[in-house]
C-alpha cells in the first residue's frame, strides 16, 4: 500500500496553477488548467522552435520519454502505446482495424457515452456492423446487461470508465473479467477518469483505452494516446499507415523498404507521421507530475473532495445524482435531473445558482442538464467549503424571492 498524500504535498501542488489565484476551478471534465511547469515545457519547445529550428533526434527522444511515462501511468509497455489526436482518433483506430464481417456486432450504451463513442460505431454499419445498444439504468452503464449481450459475434464491448454525465464510475472490472474469457474486445474510453483515477490496464483486463490530454491528463486539446494490449494490435490493421507504422529498424525517417513491409509491434502501428511536439513536451511534463503523486493517492484525494461536496449538497436538500456518495462516486458530482440540454438545465433554480456560482468565480459546467462539478489535485477542501458556502447563500437568497 502507498502513503496516504500529506496535506503539504498537494498543497504544493496547488500552488504550481495561478489560475487558482481568480478562480475556485471544478472543471477538469471540461479542460483542466495548465501548471506552470507545464506551460514551462511548452514555452522550452516554443523557444527551441522559434531560435533554432529544432533537433529532430531530441524530438523523438521526447516522443519515447512521454510514450514511456504514459505506459507506466497505466500499467502497460510503451509498444502499446500509439500516439493520438484525441479520443476520437483512438477510437476510429480501433473501430477501423477489424476486417469487419456481417454477423459481427459491438455493444455500448449510447444513451450515456459521448458522440465520440458512438458515431465511429454507428460508420462501421456500412461494413454489416451490428451496433447492440444497452439502455442506462438509473444513470448507470449497465455492464451486466452488456455481459449478458455478448454472444459469438460480439467482437467490441466499449463503455466510458467514467461518464461524462452524470459522472458515475463503470465497473469496468466486471466487465474485463466476463470480455477476457469470451475473446471480446473491451475498449475504454477513458476520458473523465485517466491521470485522476488510478488506472491499471492488465489488472482490470482491458484491451484498448482512449484518452485525450486536455483534462485528468493536465495538458493541451488535440493530442491523446491510445493503449491497444500487444495480442490485440498485431491482430488489426489499421486503416491509415505511415512511415512511423512500418518497421525498418532504426533506418532515417525518410528511409523507403520495399513493397513487403513489416508493420511496428503491438499499438506502435498506429503512429503515422510527425508528432504533435508541443502538446507531447505539455503530456511529458504534466505526466511527470501525475507520476510523483501516483494516481492512488491522487484518486483518494479527489474521491473525497468529491464525496464531501455531494454529501454538502444533500444536506443543503439538492439533487445530487445518484443520492448518497457511494463506490459510484468519485471526483465528478452532478445535480439536476439528466436531460439533453447543454446550455442550461429544465429547473430554474439551479440555472441560477450555476449564474451565481459563475458570478462569483466558480468555474464549472452544465452537460446534459445537469451542473456539474469535477476535482482535481489541484482543488481543496476550501474550495468545497466555498463552493457550499456560496450555494447556501444562494439557497437562502433564492427562498426569499
Ligand atoms: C467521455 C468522453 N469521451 C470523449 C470526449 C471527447 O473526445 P475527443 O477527445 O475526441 O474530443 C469527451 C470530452 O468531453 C468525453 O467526456
Amino acid at each position: 500500500m502507498d502513503k496516504p498524500v500529506e496535506p503539504g504535498a498537494i498543497d504544493a501542488a496547488r500552488g504550481n496553477y495561478p489560475a487558482l489565484e481568480r478562480w475556485t476551478y471544478m472543471d477538469v471534465a471540461g479542460r483542466c488548467i495548465l501548471s506552470r511547469t507545464t506551460r514551462a515545457a511548452v514555452d522550452a519547445h516554443l523557444d527551441e522552435r522559434m531560435m533554432n529550428g529544432g533537433d529532430k533526434e531530441k524530438f523523438f527522444a521526447l516522443i519515447e520519454r512521454a510514450r514511456g511515462k504514459f505506459a507506466q501511468l497505466i500499467n502497460a509497455a510503451p509498444d502499446e502505446v500509439a500516439y493520438a489526436k484525441n479520443i476520437s482518433d483512438g477510437i476510429n483506430m480501433i473501430a477501423t482495424g477489424f476486417n469487419w464481417k456481417r454477423g459481427d456486432n459491438v455493444i455500448l450504451c449510447p444513451g450515456l457515452e459521448h458522440p465520440n463513442n458512438v458515431y465511429p460505431w454507428l460508420n462501421m454499419r456500412r461494413y454489416g456492423l451490428e451496433v447492440r445498444s444497452v439502455k442506462p439504468r438509473n444513470g448507470h452503464i449497465p455492464v451486466d446487461e452488456m455481459n449478458k449481450l455478448i454472444d459469438r459475434g460480439t467482437r467490441v464491448v466499449t463503455v466510458s470508465s467514467v461518464t461524462f454525465a452524470p459522472g458515475f464510475r463503470t465497473d469496468v472490472d466486471a466487465l474485463g473479467r466476463v470480455c477476457r474469457s469470451r475473446g471480446v474486445l473491451l475498449l475504454v474510453d477513458a476520458a473523465q477518469s485517466v491521470g485522476v483515477l488510478h488506472t491499471d490496464v492488465q489488472a482490470s483486463n482491458i484491451d484498448a483505452l482512449a484518452v485525450s490530454t486536455q483534462k485528468g491528463l493536465l495538458g493541451l486539446y488535440g493530442m491523446g494516446f491510445l493503449y491497444c494490449r500487444r495480442e490485440w494490435a498485431e491482430k488489426l490493421q489499421p486503416a491509415y499507415l505511415a512511415r512511423f507504422g512500418v518497421d525498418l529498424g532504426g533506418a532515417h525517417e525518410a528511409s523507403m523498404g520495399d513493397d513487403k513491409f513489416k508493420l511496428m509491434p503491438a499499438a506502435r502501428r498506429f503512429d503515422l507521421g510527425n508528432y504533435n511536439y508541443v502538446a507531447t513536451a505539455a503530456a511529458d511534463a504534466s505526466l511527470t507530475e501525475l507520476l510523483a503523486y501516483g494516481t492512488p493517492r491522487i484518486e483518494r484525494y479527489a474521491t473525497k473532495l468529491g464525496h464531501a461536496l455531494a454529501q454538502g449538497f444533500l444536506d443543503l436538500g439538492l439533487p445530487v445524482s445518484g443520492g448518497k456518495p457511494g463506490p459510484h462516486l468519485a471526483h465528478i458530482v452532478t445535480i439536476g435531473a439528466m436531460g439533453t440540454n447543454h446550455y442550461g438545465t429544465e429547473d430554474d433554480r439551479l440555472n441560477r445558482l450555476y449564474a451565481h456560482l459563475t458570478e462569483n468565480r466558480v468555474k464549472l459546467s452544465i452537460r446534459r442538464g445537469v451542473l456539474r462539478f469535477s476535482l482535481h489535485l489541484y482543488n481543496n477542501m476550501d474550495d468545497v467549503a466555498r463552493v457550499l458556502d456560496l450555494t447556501r447563500t444562494f439557497l437562502a437568497a433564492d427562498k426569499r424571492r
